[in-house]
């Protein structure tokens, strides 16, 4: 099953032709909402039109008991609202529990038309993908939905990672991979507690600095590294593969914003077109973050002009631009295109 030719294009202008082409809808913010949570559920319709994704969370975060109730009040808001430029996404519950079949029936049979993209948890390997793909397209057909409901894998088991690429390749819903830091964690057995970001613990120390007579003369510098560098740059390699969007994933520390924008940043930079939004003030540094700046877009459409038909090498600020230095700024570009359309 393939969608309609103009709902797609190109992952980015001048990049190889991706293996497939998902739609290039700005998704810079996943802005997380638990349907089940009255209080939260009635600020939806004020939330459209001003974050990309708006995603109805029916698993970890909802409490068992409330599961069929976030289930009901994700099919009330979505038929009460218009999402206009906003996408509907929903996280439905693991593929090995009890709420997952119920999910899916009850979504795509009653708002199946509103709702661009169903994120799954737990993704282990293709056969999950398929398994998804194939009752969507079962209910899809039952309920005469024309357009795909695109799929979304949350990259949070060991066995996931190892998997990566078949998991990008095995549906052509595939819209995209999230990094899941927190069950990532507890699957590798990693010794941390947290959502995402840093820990103090994980660092390197420069070497002694030593005075005339050997000894230690100043406290030894340390640098804290990236625990999800690893994770995030193998995502966006299979992503790039297959011509998908990586995306960040929760930064569980509200309170520290610079610290989330810093690692926001870091995805973007390595190829995350967005992140989740566990808090409305997270939707404004993922907006800010994963929008090129004013000055990379100037930069970028010099560079473009510079190089003409776009091949052979030019001097610009005493800098060397030839074609692969125009390759990254027609992704730039494009980005910029793209966010502003
Ligand atoms: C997200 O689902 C996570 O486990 O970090
Ligand atoms: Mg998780």
């Amino acid at each position: 099953m393939r969608p309609a030719k103009d709902f797609f294009r190109p992952l980015a202008v001048g990049a190889p032709e991706p293996l497939r082409e998902v739609p290039a809808r700005p998704s810079r913010a996943i802005h997380f909402f638990d349907p089940s949570n009255p209080k939260m559920a009635a600020k939806v319709p004020d939330m459209v039109g001003t974050v990309d994704v708006l995603l109805g969370n029916l698993e970890d975060a909802v409490k068992a008991d409330r599961k069929e109730a976030a289930r009901a009040g994700l099919v009330e808001i979505a038929q009460a609202t218009d999402f206009g430029p906003t996408q509907l996404w929903t996280r439905i519950n693991a593929l090995d529990s009890p709420w997952v079949l119920d999910d899916l029936t009850t979504l795509v049979t009653e708002i199946g038309d509103r709702l661009d993209v169903v994120m799954v948890p737990k993704v282990q390997g293709a056969e999950d993908i398929h398994y998804v793909d194939r009752l969507l397209a079962q209910l899809e057909a039952k309920a005469g939905l024309e357009r795909p409901i695109l799929v979304h894998a949350i990259l949070e088991t060991a066995r996931g990672v190892a998997n990566v690429e078949e998991i990008c390749g095995a549906s052509p819903r595939m819209q995209g991979l999230s990094l899941g830091p927190a069950d990532l964690a507890a699957d590798r057995r990693m010794k941390t507690t947290r959502v995402g970001g840093g820990h103090p613990g994980y660092l390197v120390r420069e070497d002694p600095v030593l005075n005339a007579d050997g000894v230690e003369s100043r406290e030894r510098a340390t640098f804290q590294q990236d625990l999800w560098h690893y994770t995030i740059a193998r995502m966006v390699d299979a992503c790039a593969m297959h011509g998908i969007y990586p995306y960040y994933g929760p930064f569980g520390d509200i309170a520290d914003e610079v610290a989330c924008e810093d690692q926001f940043r870091n995805a973007f930079l390595l190829g995350c077109v967005g992140t989740w939004s566990l808090h409305p003030k997270q939707i404004a540094i993922a907006n800010r973050v994963f929008s090129p700046s004013v000055e990379d877009i100037r930069h970028a459409r010099r560079v473009v002009a510079a190089m003409g038909d776009g091949t052979g090498a030019v001097m610009l600020d005493g800098k060397m631009e030839d074609d692969a230095s125009l390759k990254q700024c027609l992704v730039m570009v494009d980005l910029a295109e793209q966010l502003a359309a």
